[in-house]
């Protein structure tokens, strides 16, 4: 993906499923096509094969397991999502945690499909063990602000910063993006600051009036 970027969780929200979600994504299609922004659009699992075909954005698995192809049955081994079409994936978001030697059993087999990967991490400690796995990104989200009206970047700006400067002094080339609350130019503008690479955001999108007129205003911030 291109950074800075805005990576828009769809999650399972009743106005993502189906059809609904189709729309979302040429909504964030036709944003990131306007205003040149980098959008990357995680949307429900069911749809991202149709999505992906359907758009121009790179499109990204909310979750991967690190079950082999096989007689597993329900599992989302990531060969799966690249044959969907997928660029890349979430892994260990805190609503979809995996054990820690599954995310580093995934990291090195992503790489392999060519998969970005970005790892999700609620706080410092767990953000420091993530980058010793050295993923092209780490999401650096608290789980009690995520939903919320108050960004991260707003209620808890040190946990950012500090979350930047961890995983830097461990792996300098893994991308920092921080998320949770996060809803306008303003808190982009604040992410960048912190030293991340963009955010990650759902409700703020999701959840929004106008979802058209939130990405533009969101990309703003990039700029
Ligand atoms: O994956 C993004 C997420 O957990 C943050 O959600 O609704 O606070 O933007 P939200």
């Amino acid at each position: 993906m291109r950074v800075p970027a805005l990576v828009v969780n769809f999650k399972v929200y009743p106005e993502v499923l189906g059809k609904r979600g189709w729309d979302l994504a040429a909504t964030c299609a036709k944003a990131a096509e306007d205003t040149g922004a980098s959008l990357v659009i995680a949307p429900p699992l069911p749809d991202l094969a149709h999505i992906a075909r359907l758009v121009h954005l790179p499109v990204f698995g909310q979750h991967a397991d690190a079950a082999e192809a096989g007689a597993h049955t329900g599992w989302l081994p990531p060969e799966a999502l690249l044959e969907a079409g997928a660029a890349g994936t979430l892994l260990n978001h805190s609503e979809r945690k995996i054990p820690h030697k599954d995310v580093a059993a995934l990291i090195p087999r992503c790489e392999t499909l060519g998969l970005e990967v970005i790892a999700c991490a609620d706080d410092l400690k767990e953000a420091e063990a993530l980058a010793r796995l050295a993923p092209d990104y780490i999401a650096i989200e608290p789980p009690e602000l995520i939903g919320g009206d108050l960004s991260v970047t707003t209620a808890r700006p040190e946990i950012v910063s500090g979350a930047v400067e961890a995983i830097h002094r461990i792996d300098p080339d893994v991308g920092v993006l921080c998320g949770a609350g996060v809803k306008d130019r303003k808190d982009v503008r604040a992410a960048l600051e912190l030293g991340t690479v963009g955010v990650l955001l759902a409700s703020g999108v999701v959840k929004a009036k106008d979802p058209e007129k939130a990405l533009r205003d969101l990309a703003k911030g990039l700029r």
